[in-house]
């Protein structure tokens, strides 16, 4: 099983990730958390570049790229030996995410991104994403820390971020075979946590 957890910056994904691996291992069952882009060591280096170099030119067709990149590492490097050793695998963030930023709120062609994606990911696909959702005044305050490149491109590309992410699960079918969930986030954690915990109940994955 391949579950992705997406959704803007400040909807609490990781507080979710989080409680899922505990979930899964305290029923005994191996789980692998691996964060998008990172977790290998080339993904960690384009991970600072795409993050942090501030100083750095990258045009969005390189800032897509970079982010495929990172992912076809995690792939090949963990995410496939993980599936292949037994374990759930849960992705902080997937293909989804550079559709979405770099899609949808860039305003370039989506289903080309998809389709590149798809791709690099040697159509490597989650089977279940979960997609955390609140209002971008909520998720922004939940930030409270300093912003990354991405982070700091202002609130009119935040709300094409939570709009995208609407549109393309509303997309979804079309786009990939896995099936895609929003979940409110704007209530509490505990909240949250119970609505994904019924999702996943009502796919067979029963924690
Ligand atoms: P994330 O790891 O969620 O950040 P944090 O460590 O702050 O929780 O994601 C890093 C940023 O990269 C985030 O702003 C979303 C962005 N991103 C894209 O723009 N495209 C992508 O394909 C991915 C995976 C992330």
């Amino acid at each position: 099983m391949f579950i992705s957890i997406d959704g803007g910056d400040g909807t609490g994904k990781s507080g979710q990730i989080a409680f899922l691996k505990k979930r899964f291992e305290e029923r005994g069952q191996k789980v692998a958390v691996f964060r998008d882009p990172g977790d290998t060591a080339l993904g960690e280096t384009i991970r600072s570049i795409l993050l942090n170099r501030e100083d750095l030119a990258i045009c969005p067709t390189s800032e897509t790229a970079l982010f495929m990149a990172s992912r076809a590492q995690l792939i090949r490097e963990k995410i496939v030996p993980a599936l292949e050793s037994g374990a759930t695998v849960i992705a902080d963030r997937y293909l989804l995410s550079t559709v979405v930023y770099q899609g949808y709120a860039a305003n370039r062609d989506v289903s080309a991104i998809w389709r590149v994606g798809r791709f690099f990911a040697d159509d490597v696909l989650p089977d279940l994403t979960f997609v955390l959702d609140c209002p971008i005044e909520v998720a922004f305050q939940r930030l409270n820390r300093p912003k990354d490149r991405i982070e700091s491109r202002g609130a009119l590309y935040r709300q094409k971020v939570r709009d995208g992410f609407l549109q393309a699960v509303a997309d979804w079918p079309q786009v990939a075979p896995g099936r895609a969930f929003i979940v409110d986030a704007s209530r509490s954690p505990e909240e949250t946590s119970r609505v994904i915990l019924k999702r996943l109940a009502e796919n067979g994955v029963v924690l």
